[in-house]
């Protein structure tokens, strides 16, 4: 079992917990994965390793709580086990010197941004980061993203923060003001991406996307997670979870997401109704 060794609250919906993990932090590259469950009875659900030590044997999980078990998540303290956590999954993201790499970061999508910016910047790339939020209190990891950003911009919908307007339009004024971008990665929900993926290939830069479809085992057993890339079924476990953002069906992944909501719904309703789920004052619930 994986012991929790902190957790707190970064921003409102958001939480980080530092897990011992030797081994995972140990094979863990860029990009990757893990898939954990809280408990016995609990589901799997993936989450990216948005930081490690090696030297301390720590993974560090950023989170958004939407869920039964995002929720259940958050009502663990340290000294708390996980039941299981599997990893390092999915392909590693392909680092190497590309020239100047922006990177785009909505909402959670931040904390998956990290540990890419931080190799692409030791792989020798300019690096130009571009993070967004609706608001002020829901950006994350903006001083992290600075230490491994050559420029770091920063966005808000609502104009609360830093550049008022969505990151698709700070991209855009990058591209306007003629820097040469060689690539363009871009993490968050799924509209953003698709919204990106716009305004890049209109300017022909390069687009990888990190995709977040439904997993189950996250080894290419089950086929939950089945995206469409370039007309092909591709399975977002084992062969990405990045992919040419030119090339991915996102009304398709859009609906993939959408599947469960009834169940979903169901499921939180009851949590609503335990002690754990009363404790983690889940909004509309009875707490
Ligand atoms: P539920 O109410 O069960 O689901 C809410 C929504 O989350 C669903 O409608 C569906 O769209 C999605 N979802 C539900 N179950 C799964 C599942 N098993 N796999 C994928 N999506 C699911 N979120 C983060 O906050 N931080 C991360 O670092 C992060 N990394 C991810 C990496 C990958 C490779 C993938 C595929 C997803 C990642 N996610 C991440 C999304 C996260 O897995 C879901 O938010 C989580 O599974 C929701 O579970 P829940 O029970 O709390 O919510
Ligand atoms: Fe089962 Fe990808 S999660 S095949
Ligand atoms: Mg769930």
């Amino acid at each position: 079992m994986f012991e929790i060794l902190s957790a707190e609250r970064i921003s409102p919906g958001v939480r980080r917990a530092v897990i011992s993990a030797p081994d995972i932090a140990r094979a863990h590259r860029p990009g990757q994965f893990i898939i954990l469950r809280c408990h016995e009875n609990g589901e799997r659900i993936p989450l990216t390793v948005a930081d490690k030590d090696v030297e301390k044997g720590t993974i560090t999980l950023v989170w958004q709580e939407v869920g039964v078990t995002t929720y259940y998540l958050g009502t663990m303290c340290a000294g708390d086990r996980l039941q299981d956590l599997c990893g390092p999954l999915g392909k590693p993201t392909h680092v190497k010197k590309f020239g100047t790499v922006v990177g785009v970061g909505g909402g959670i999508g931040v904390a998956p941004l990290f540990p890419i910016t931080k190799a692409m910047q030791q792989a020798g790339n300019h690096v130009i980061s571009i993070v967004g939020s609706r608001t002020e209190g829901l950006l994350i990891m903006t001083e992290e993203m600075r230490k491994v950003s050559d420029e770091l911009l920063i966005s808000t919908d609502d104009g609360s923060f830093g550049i008022h307007g969505f990151v698709t339009q700070v991209l855009q004024s990058v591209i306007d003001r003629g820097a040469k971008i060689d690539l363009c990665v871009a993490i968050g929900p799924v509209p953003m991406m698709r919204a990106v993926v716009k305004v890049t290939r209109a300017a022909n830069v390069p687009t990888v996307v990190s995709l977040n479809p439904i997993m189950v085992d996250g080894t290419g057993m089950c086929g939950s997670c089945r995206v469409e890339v370039g007309g092909k079924t591709r399975f977002g476990c084992v062969d990405g979870s990045e992919f040419d953002g030119f090339e991915v069906d996102f009304d398709l992944l859009m609906k993939r997401l959408a599947m469960y909501k009834g169940p979903e719904l169901i499921a939180l309703n009851k949590f609503r109704e335990t002690e754990r789920g009363c404790q983690c004052r889940i909004p509309g619930g009875a707490a």
